[in-house]
């Protein structure tokens, strides 16, 4: 059983808003019946028509997302621009949702989907999914870091991290690390607990998707088959 304002918007043709006032304007019907309630539970099998034409659902949406910083990663926010916004409304129509967050301040890679089962799967913590960020920082990387993020490194609320991966770059003021799990501000807790505040962060890698070097900031682009049978494999 799903709501009725669910199997309307996922037609991709409605925002929830526009459904429900469908809905209410006695345009829609269920098996033949005209429903002007739009939170009522349906069945997969009942068949929903909107001026006496049956729906019919768009099939599920993959897209590949360079989230810029100043945008928070959430579908709506009463104050702060999300990432939805960046996508057409065609998108904004068919419950898509970032499959993870990355901090208003992070850039990126965000998966963008409205398969919630895949998306689930993929941000449950025995997943381990890979992340693989670039990170700068206020200080200078060594080799004592890459160790203590290698051995599981203990924050300051007591959380011991999964064994993750630092390579530092350069002069140490930057590098990419590996997590296989997602806390919240992670990497900006895991420097801060190292003496090192991180001043710039960005994912590259999110299991077997890579940012795409053609996408600038705000940029977007539908995932490849291979790139969805990969996740899929995840
Ligand atoms: N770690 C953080 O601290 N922030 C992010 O956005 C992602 C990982």
């Amino acid at each position: 059983m799903e709501r009725l304002d669910k199997r309307l918007v996922g037609t991709g043709n409605w925002s929830r808003k526009e459904a429900k006032d469908l809905a209410k304007s006695g345009r829609v019907t269920v098996n033949g019946q005209t429903v002007r309630q739009s939170d009522v539970k349906v069945e997969k099998t009942d068949l929903i028509a909107v001026d006496g034409n049956p729906i019919e659902a768009a099939g599920p949406v993959y897209l590949m997302l360079h989230k810029p910083a100043g945008l928070v990663s959430a579908t709506e926010d009463a104050r702060e621009k999300t990432v939805l916004s960046l996508l057409p409304e065609r998108y904004q129509k068919l419950g898509l949702f970032p499959a993870g967050r990355l901090d208003k301040d992070t850039e990126g890679l965000l998966l963008m989907t409205n398969d919630g089962a895949l998306a689930h799967r993929l941000l449950a913590p025995k997943s381990h999914v890979d992340k693989v960020y670039y990170v700068e920082v206020d200080g200078v990387l060594n080799q004592e870091d890459c160790a203590a993020v290698e051995s599981g490194m203990t924050l300051e609320d007591g959380y011991t991290c999964l064994p993750g991966h630092l390579e530092v770059q350069g002069n140490g003021h930057s590098g990419y690390i590996t997590l296989h799990e997602g806390k919240y501000h992670q990497i900006k807790r895991m420097m801060a607990a190292r003496g090192k505040p991180v001043v710039y962060l960005k994912r590259l890698k999110f299991g077997p998707l890579e940012l795409d070097t053609q996408l600038g900031k705000g940029g977007w682009r539908a995932l490849t088959e291979e790139e969805i049978s990969a996740l899929f494999r995840q």
